[in-house]
């Protein structure tokens, strides 16, 4: 059984193949950026070996139909809204039908709707929209090479607008709440601090003969929200 976890940073269960852009498992592989990563600790260098290293703006290199299960948590939101929706119709594509989505972000409204309240301050506000590649414990290296090492997030969802992204996909789907899934082992793939305040999209690849109509996406569900 194939089951793909997109954009795994460093939750890496053997019994899944993840699957990272992971800069750091390449430069890792470079003695001379190695010795300055150990003065400057730039990147995080500790990739396990077994990662598949592949661009998620890319076409997936996994055959049409192929892939039983996908999971990406927090990784979406790191595309922006051109490059997820390519990255999500590669999901349909390589997903064999039938075969399970389960998407996790951060949840906009949930972020908005505490700053909005008082809850919390601009400046958390901001840090959790992490829209910026700046940080200010940086040195100048670090400041320098920003760009390159900080995945700031491009794009942002809520539970409403990934249901219908994904339904117009071609996606039967529904909102779930943390571990509650068709997944089996959903615990070892789900890290419960992850989905705290986020949106969880769960669903299944239609058979190419049903057809994507209204009808198709009345069927989407917000049950638990
Ligand atoms: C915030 S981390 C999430 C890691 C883990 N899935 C989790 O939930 O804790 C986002 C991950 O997406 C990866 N990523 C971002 N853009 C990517 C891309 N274009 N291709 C592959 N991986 C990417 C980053 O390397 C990083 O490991």
């Amino acid at each position: 059984m194939l089951k793909l976890n997109l954009g795994c940073g460093s939750h890496t269960p053997t019994s899944w193949t993840n699957v990272d852009y992971a800069m750091g498992a390449k430069l890792a592989k470079l003695p001379v950026f190695s010795t300055i990563n150990k003065i400057f600790k730039i990147v995080n260098l500790d990739w396990p070996d077994q990662i598949v290293i592949h661009d998620l703006r890319q076409k997936f290199p996994w055959n049409d139909n192929s892939v039983d299960v996908l999971y990406s948590s927090h990784t979406l939101e790191h595309l922006s809204k051109r490059q997820g929706n390519h990255f999500l119709k590669e999901c349909h594509r390589v997903l064999k039908p039938n075969g399970i989505i389960r998407i996790v972000v951060p949840d906009l409204k949930t972020i908005v709707d505490k700053y909005i309240q008082g809850e919390i301050p601009a400046e958390e506000f901001l840090h959790e929209l992490n829209v910026s590649y700046e940080s200010s414990r940086d040195g100048a290296l670090k400041s320098k090479l920003a760009p390159f090492i900080r995945f700031p997030h491009k794009c942002m969802y809520d539970t409403s607008a990934l249901l219908r992204i994904m339904s117009e996909i071609g996606f039967k789907v529904a909102s779930k709440k943390g571990l509650e899934s068709e997944i089996d082992d959903v615990d070892i793939i789900e890290q419960p601090s992850r989905t705290v305040d986020a949106v969880i999209v769960e669903g299944r690849k239609l058979p190419d003969d049903t057809p994507k109509s209204s009808e198709t996406r009345q069927s989407v569900s917000v049950a638990n929200h």
